[in-house]
């Protein structure tokens, strides 16, 4: 049986350790991109997670890289090429220079695997991937990005941290963009099966939003010189998987909607079936009244962020 290909741009934290999630799992061969001007620190990169495949016990080969040639006809590609953030930056900041980032990515990947799905992880993600689709004209659901599994694990963390209870039996749901605006959704929270609002009141559960909300700019506050990476990474490898095994997972991406909850045509955080087409279906929710106004906040926040980009492209 063929393997999946796997190409991961940008070869830094998040895409290396995102190679090594992927390559553990056997999700398929991987090559690990970045650009020339870092020489050999992909191939380096590959050859040493290669030479951990006799420990670990895998068969995943691995390629490092600085050419597209060797991306060809990837099944995947994830984009995690750009600059990250720093303490006092947001993710906004980095909208300049990775809208620039992305889109020469974009053009290349268009080039060499024109049949991917393509899953962007670089910042500002809500951005980025609108950058992604505009360049490669790909179907839209095969551009998708990643950010909700890592803001709902982050919340999961948290709420089992709160409860002294196992991470593997919270379930939750978040939507919305990828920022401060992201919308809890109490009513899709279970503990075990029981409504996360039997467990813990009202006030503490926004202080646990709240933090999950901020949880990317806490952990750059710790890290100090750049972002996230483990978390991030796992959760681009579980969007690897159900795409390369048609696992038909669902789970929320940045999906692109249009008549889906009214959107008009931007990227945001929906919960989706993820399998080998990408985006399968998006999963529409009667949302509260609550939900909905918050919900259309982010919608706002994602909107905003798009015309600051192509005010930026255009100048
Ligand atoms: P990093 O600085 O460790 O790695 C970025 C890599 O991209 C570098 O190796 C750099 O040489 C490479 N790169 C730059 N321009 C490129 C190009 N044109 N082609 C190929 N590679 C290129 O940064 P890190 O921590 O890996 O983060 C990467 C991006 O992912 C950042 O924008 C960060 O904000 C974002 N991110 C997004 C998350 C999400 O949930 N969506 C979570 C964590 C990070
Ligand atoms: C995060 O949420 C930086 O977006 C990245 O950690």
């Amino acid at each position: 049986m063929r393997r999946a290909k796997i190409s991961i741009v940008g070869a830094g934290n998040v895409g290396a350790t995102c190679a090594h999630w992927c390559a553990a799992a056997e999700l398929g061969d991987i090559v690990l991109l970045d650009i020339p001007q870092t020489e050999d620190m992909p191939k380096g990169k590959a050859l040493d997670l290669m030479q951990s495949s006799p420990i670990m016990g895998f068969d995943s080969q691995i390629t490092g890289t600085t050419s597209y040639d060797d991306t060809r006809d990837s099944d995947v590609v994830v984009v995690t090429a750009g600059i990250a953030r720093k303490p006092g930056m947001s993710r906004d900041d980095l909208l300049s220079t990775n809208a620039k980032i992305v889109g020469s990515v974009s053009e290349q990947i268009k080039q060499s695997s024109p049949n991917a799905v393509v899953i962007l992880v670089s910042n500002p993600l809500d951005a980025m991937v609108q950058r992604a689709l505009q360049v490669t004209g790909f179907p839209p659901n095969r551009v998708i990005g990643q950010a909700g599994v890592l803001d709902t694990a982050r919340y999961r963390t948290f709420l089992a941290m709160e409860l002294g209870v196992s991470v593997e039996d919270i379930s939750a749901l978040l939507m919305g963009g990828h920022g401060d605006t992201m919308v809890p959704m109490p009513s899709c929270t279970c503990v075990g099966g029981i409504p996360v609002t039997q467990l813990i009141d009202p006030k503490r559960l926004e202080e646990i939003v709240d933090r999950t909300r901020k949880g990317g700019a806490e952990i750059v506050g710790l890290l100090k010189t750049g972002s996230a990476y483990y978390a991030p990474a796992a959760a681009t490898a579980q969007m690897v998987e159900a795409i390369v095994r048609d696992k038909k997972r669902l789970i929320p991406c940045a999906a692109y909607c249009d008549k889906e909850y009214g959107v008009g045509g931007y990227y945001v955080g929906v919960p989706v079936i993820l399998g080998s087409a990408g985006v399968e279906k998006i999963v529409e929710l009667t949302l509260s009244e609550q939900e909905t106004a918050d919900f259309q906040n982010s919608v706002r926040a994602v909107k905003e962020l798009v015309a600051a980009m192509e005010q930026l492209l255009s100048a």
